[in-house]
């Protein structure tokens, strides 16, 4: 039986730098993968050619449920259940937080049936805890941690089966790292299956059931986050080559 969502051989080179090279990964259903790499070791890359936003990749397949998503378009990826947000606060700054989440809902419409998608984005930011009393402020206006809620917001509203968070914490501080924990957790508790790229170790060991640590664009250790974090490959890569 082939695993809830699993990658294989996944490759992607722009001109002579391997960004991603030849990464097969699985995630069970339910559970929290986390990602950790110094910077530049390809795990941004990684969701883009996994969406296919904004490009998808030079070799290799995504499957989710046994199903290769990467034959499809991007927008039938995020209606066929793999969301993400991006490591900026990709949002439209002019627009209100629900009028962002409606963007979503009204694409997602047709594909998984929403028959109100006010209801729908209202439903998405509070499963994002995002407070209410602002749902009409202007995106641009929120200070970082809301933008970043909405963002989530928006990825939730395509009820999506795997989530893909592009280092959700940063830029925050201790306080909003500790909420953003929380609601990874709630996701989970709500039968989620996520990916979760994050530089504060404290919170990726917390919360992911499994860590993969990539390098260079590749898989350099997979296992209990306790046990990676302590493999000398992965402090080599990030600490360097003890002289
Ligand atoms: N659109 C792009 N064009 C050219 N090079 C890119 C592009 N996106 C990423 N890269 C390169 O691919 C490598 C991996 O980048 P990235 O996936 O963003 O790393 P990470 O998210 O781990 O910090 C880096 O060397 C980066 O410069
Ligand atoms: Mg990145």
């Amino acid at each position: 039986m082939s695993a809830f969502f699993e990658v294989q051989g996944l490759s992607k080179s722009f001109g002579g730098i391997h960004a991603v090279k030849n990464l097969s990964l699985t995630v069970d259903e339910g559970k929290i993968l986390g990602i950790a790499g110094p910077n530049g070791s390809g795990k941004s890359t990684f969701f883009n050619i996994v969406t296919k936003v904004p490009f998808g990749a030079d070799k290799g397949t995504a499957l989710l449920q046994g199903r290769n998503i990467l034959t499809m378009k991007p927008h039938e990826i995020a209606r066929n259940g793999v969301a993400r947000t991006f490591q900026r606060e990709n949002v439209f700054a002019s627009l209100s937080a629900i009028d962002n989440v409606l963007v979503t809902t009204e694409n997602a419409r047709t594909a998984r049936g929403f028959t109100d998608n006010v209801k729908a984005a209202e439903e998405a930011l509070e499963l994002a805890d995002f407070p209410a009393t602002l749902h009409n402020t202007p995106a641009g206006a929120l200070p970082v941690f809301l933008r970043k809620l909405v963002m989530i917001a928006s990825a939730l509203a395509l009820k999506p089966k795997v989530l893909l968070l592009d280092e959700p914490a940063s830029s925050l501080t201790p306080h909003e790292i500790a909420r953003i924990q929380s609601l990874i957790l709630k996701l989970k508790g709500a039968g989620m299956t996520i990916l979760l790229i994050e530089h504060v170790l404290p919170l990726l060991t917390a919360v992911s059931d499994r860590l993969a640590v990539l390098n260079q664009g590749e898989l350099i250790a997979n296992g209990l986050p306790d046990e990676v974090i302590a493999n000398p490959l992965v402090v080599e890569a990030y600490l360097g080559k003890k002289q």
